[in-house]
């Protein structure tokens, strides 16, 4: 369980390669991975595809005829193991191509007679035996047939053997292929990243399998229920230092190498699969993170949040190791291979003095994450990529669960309301919003399965997953947990598995009674796009429900009646307040003298409400005028008691709204006043925190932050001097760790060339990934147009930013009110370029297009036609996104429309 870091006395040599095994260091074979989800800076990266070979997006209707056209497998055939070896060459070959060689041999049951064998290859060049891309064996009794014919499909990325006889039922056969492919450094499949130390360019082998790129690494059925043992031999370069026993010395094509056998996996799916060849140390990373205790921090939450694991799930760890490795280049935030964890650096290193706050919260939330993956997800999978929401809006539940155990005091568990919830119910609330669960047939294509890593897989799959488990209580929903992992283990499931045994836990516990079975309650959460607003009228005490959607035109259903509750009529100084904790995954409207009544008891008694009910009504009455379902200025009325408020997430709450008006309004004279209106609000916040002197609360950030641009007096030139020492003395930075984006941003707005270039040089500089992130994010604060032009050039050449950070730089850069013009036209002129290059990937590709249009507030911007220009490129990805972005533009124009006015006049009165 990695609790130890082994430091290799002979990194200067050459390489190192981590093992699989728990004594073993440079090669890592592992054996599982995860995306993971975008969350503060550190949004995933791109998916960067081959450029050589993205598949055209066809545009006419294609009708499958034959076996290999259909993108699932037939089923006729189950594999039953795989050897396979594998050999990285980390310096480039005469033609300059980094590459690996392997081979693999295939063990497979006939299930149904075929005389066809189907198996997922992907841009490997395949050695030919007779003219055929493969050699066929019988296993035991079974004799095989001949070969007749072998091909390539590329659009469906198979390898197809047609043989001259029927393959027998129930026999067992090997399929031995011979490869070579490229390990290019496009972050998926077997790739390399790149990294410089000393002055000397390192490389490590890696790898990427999630979803369908174990294909491009050698072939193989590449399903997730399409579960097998896998045998791994990795051979390395006689430079490089092996700590584990396994390993030999071998001379092969006259080349001195070492050869590591990995020990067999347990059954496992392809695409948690992992290799990694690289002078890594254990804690895995670069030899200098590890050198400077980035790793500490890991290592030392790794062990509790394990334990906490075994104790809900109430299931031993499955494996007898975990490693963690932290990765140059990584596209995603991590991915949960099995007993082999891949992080971006961000994600895993920590420094004590140099990161700050969020950075620490963001490793323990990932690390938490990544091991609930370890028995969801990898001890039983999902069937099929359709129910990827169970897995991630699993792991994206619990992670909160055992971070909190990880670390007592920081109330991680409430955070789940600002980061999935709220972020969630953004997106949730538009008429293009899609349910939870999806229908088999509907997810063939790699690009449909990369689409489905998104904001509601993961977030309204763990916010409904709490609901559930708070409304049957937490101790019975983790026992039908229990009780479904140990049915399942080593095997795969469809959601349905997962009801079937919390119900069964219910019925096990007489003290619980639902209304309805668990599936038919979740039905209606994961069937159903969207999410209700419940309206609860005081006056009567009848509650009623409808459809939440931002745009009120885009639907008109009448709200249908719930109940009567007497508990729900008050008087005189009674107040209500609905979803308690919020945990239900729904918003709250209520009678306008109950509004009145929650807002006069924020402001004279805020603490008697829990703080995510505070940022909860905050955020639910913004919404609500969004939607025009209460006036705009109630919603504002909201936010007159944060002048009292010292939490961080009501205020974040609040903020994320208010960013919706500077974002609508920060072109207009309405800025002005919103201006004025905040600066008044923050000043005792800023006047707070002025006067302790070093604080771990989030809530400074945000003081300085918004007291620097709302123009609090006396910040500016604060942030001025701070970042001026720094330049005069580059070694020694004065800035505080909690502060540091805030500062970094905002001297580079205040400032020019010299303080943008001064950063760049800190950037190029920075041995700590967070600190190289939070000042990528702060460069694109600027205001100078020529500055920011010149960054998005940047994004192109990846020895300037690297691939998997381009479309997120973008994004920052949009977020800016002069860079989000620079950012669009950059983004329309390139289009092509940039859908080649990052067009498969999942997150951060649908994130550029919703992060650049989201201020898109008048009809020039909507009618750009970006959409109708570029139909002959593809959207990849970013289909869904660019739906969203035109909706929710049609209502930004709306909005502005109806309210411009009273919102001027509101915040004019109130900043008086
Ligand atoms: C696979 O390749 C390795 C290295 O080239 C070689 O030693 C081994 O014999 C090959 N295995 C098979 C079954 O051909
Ligand atoms: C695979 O073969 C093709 C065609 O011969 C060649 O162009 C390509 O470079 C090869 N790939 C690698 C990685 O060598
Ligand atoms: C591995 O090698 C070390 C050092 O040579 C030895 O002490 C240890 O017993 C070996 N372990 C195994 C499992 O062979
Ligand atoms: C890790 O734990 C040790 C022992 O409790 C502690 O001394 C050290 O400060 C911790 N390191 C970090 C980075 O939290
Ligand atoms: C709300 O959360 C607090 C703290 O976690 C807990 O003590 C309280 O019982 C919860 N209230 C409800 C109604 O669930
Ligand atoms: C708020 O809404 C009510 C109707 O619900 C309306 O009569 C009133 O004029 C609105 N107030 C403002 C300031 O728009
Ligand atoms: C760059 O980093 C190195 C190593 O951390 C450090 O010694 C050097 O002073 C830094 N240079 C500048 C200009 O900060
Ligand atoms: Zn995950």
């Amino acid at each position: 369980m990695g609790k130890v870091y082994y430091v290799s006395q002979n990194v200067g040599l050459g390489l190192l390669v981590l093992a699989v095994s728990a004594l073993a260091t440079i090669i890592a074979l592992s054996i599982a991975y995860d995306k993971e989800k975008a969350k503060n800076q550190g949004k995933p990266g791109d998916g960067a595809a081959d450029s050589t070979s993205m598949p055209t997006p066809s545009t006419t209707q294609f009708t499958p005829k034959e076996p290999w056209d259909y993108y699932r497998l037939p089923g006729s055939l189950v594999p039953v193991s795989y050897d396979v070896t594998l050999w990285p060459r980390l310096e480039p070959n005469k033609d300059g191509l980094y590459i690996f060689t392997g081979n693999s041999s295939v063990v497979f049951r006939c299930v149904e007679e075929t005389d066809l064998i189907i198996i997922h290859s992907n841009k490997l060049n395949l050695t030919t035996f007779n003219g055929h891309h493969a050699k066929l064996s019988g296993l035991g009794e079974a004799t095989a047939p001949t070969i007749k014919k072998s091909w390539l499909v590329v659009k469906t990325e198979y390898l197809v053997v047609q043989l001259s006889n029927r393959l027998a039922v129930g026999a067992t056969y090997v399929l031995h292929t011979e490869f070579l492919g490229e390990l290019a450094d496009n972050l998926e499949g077997f790739y390399r990243s790149e990294y410089v130390e000393d002055g000397v360019k390192k490389v490590v082998a890696t790898s990427q399998m999630q979803a369908t790129y174990a294909r491009k690494t050698f072939p193989c059925f590449d399903e997730p229920a399409m579960k097998a043992l896998f045998n791994i031999i990795i051979i390395h370069n006689q430079g490089t230092v092996a700590l584990s026993n396994e390993t030999v010395d071998s001379v092969i094509e006259g080349v001195p190498v070492k050869v590591t056998t990995f020990e067999p996996t347990e059954r496992m799916s392809t695409y948690l699969l992992a290799f990694i060849v690289s002078d890594f140390i254990r804690i895995w990373a670069r030899k200098k993170a590890i050198d400077d205790r980035q790793g500490e921090y890991a290592l030392n939450v790794t062990g509790p949040i394990l334990q906490f694991y075994e104790r809900y799930y109430n299931a031993a760890y499955p494996l007898s190791k975990s490693d963690q490795v932290a990765l140059p280049d990584f596209n995603a935030g991590a991915m949960e291979n099995w007993g082999l964890v891949t992080y971006r650096e961000t994600a895993l290193l920590y420094d004590p003095v140099l990161s700050s706050t969020g950075n620490k919260e963001r490793v323990t939330s990932v690390i938490s994450h990544e091991l609930a993956h370890m028995w969801f997800g990898n001890l039983v999978t999902l069937k099929w990529w359709n129910d990827l929401w169970l897995n991630e809006g699993f792991a994206s539940y619990v992670e909160y669960l055992g971070a909190d155990y990880a670390e007592p005091t920081w109330n991680m568990k409430d955070q789940i309301v600002l980061y999935d919830m709220q972020k969630v119910f953004a997106v949730d609330a538009l008429a293009s919003s899609h349910p939870l669960s999806r229908k088999e047939d509907e997810v063939n294509e790699p690009a449909q399965i990369s689409e489905m890593f998104n904001t509601i897989s993961y977030s309204k799959g763990a916010v409904v997953l709490r609901m559930l488990s708070e409304f049957i209580t937490e101790p019975v929903f983790a026992r039908g947990l229990s009780a479904y992992l140990n049915t399942f283990a080593f095997g795969n499931t469809v959601y349905t598995d997962l009801w079937d045994h919390l119900q069964q836990a219910v019925e096990n516990t007489p003290e619980i009674f639902i209304p309805d079975s668990v599936h038919n309650i979740m039905n209606r959460w994961t069937l159903q796009m969207g999410f209700p607003v419940v309206t609860i009228d005081t006056r009567t005490g009848r509650i009623t429900q409808k459809h939440f959607l931002l745009d009120p035109d885009s639907e008109s259903v009448l709200p249908y009646p719930v109940n009567t509750n007497s508990l729900m009529r008050v008087s005189g100084d009674g107040w209500v307040l609905a979803n308690t904790n919020v945990s239900g995954y729904f918003r709250v409207n209520y009678d306008p003298d109950n509004w009145n009544r929650l807002l006069s008891l924020l402001s004279t008694n805020h603490q008697a409400l829990s703080v995510v009910n505070r940022a909860q009504i905050i955020d639910d009455a913004f919404n609500l005028a969004r939607a025009k379902i209460i006036n705009t200025t109630l919603a504002l009325r909201t936010t007159k008691y944060l002048s009292k408020e010292r939490d961080y997430i009501p205020w974040e709450s609040a903020l994320r709204n208010l960013d919706y008006y500077i974002l609508m309004f920060d072109r207009t004279e309405v800025y002005g006043a919103l201006q004025a209106y905040l600066k008044k609000q923050i000043q005792p916040l800023f006047e707070h925190f002025k006067t302790i002197t070093v604080s771990q609360i989030l809530d400074i950030i945000n003081a300085i932050g918004i007291a620097c641009s709302m123009g609090v007096k006396g910040c500016r030139e604060l942030i001025k001097s701070w970042y001026r020492q720094w330049m005069e003395n580059p070694v020694h930075n004065p800035i505080l760790a909690n502060l540091k984006s805030t500062v970094y941003c905002s001297a580079i707005a205040f400032g020019g060339v010299e303080e943008w270039d001064f950063a760049w040089t800190m950037f190029q500089n920075a041995t700590l990934a967070s600190e190289a992130s939070r000042l990528r994010s702060a460069m694109a604060c600027t205001k100078v147009p020529w500055l920011l032009n010149r960054y998005l050039e940047y994004t192109l050449d990846p020895t300037k930013i690297r691939k998997q950070d381009a479309t997120s730089t973008v994004q920052y850069i949009a977020r800016n009110v002069v860079g989000m013009p620079l950012a669009w036209n950059f983004v329309r002129a390139r289009w092509s370029y940039i859908f080649q290059q990052y067009g498969k990937g999942s997150f951060s590709f649908s994130n550029l297009i919703s992060g650049i249009t989201r201020r898109f507030s008048t009809e020039f911007e909507l009618q750009e036609k970006f959409k109708e220009d570029n139909v002959h490129v593809g959207f990849g990805s970013a289909t869904l996104a660019l739906e969203q972005s035109i909706e929710k533009t049609t209502a930004n124009i709306k909005w502005v429309t109806e309210n411009k006015a009273s919102v001027l006049k509101w915040f004019t009165e109130e900043s008086t």
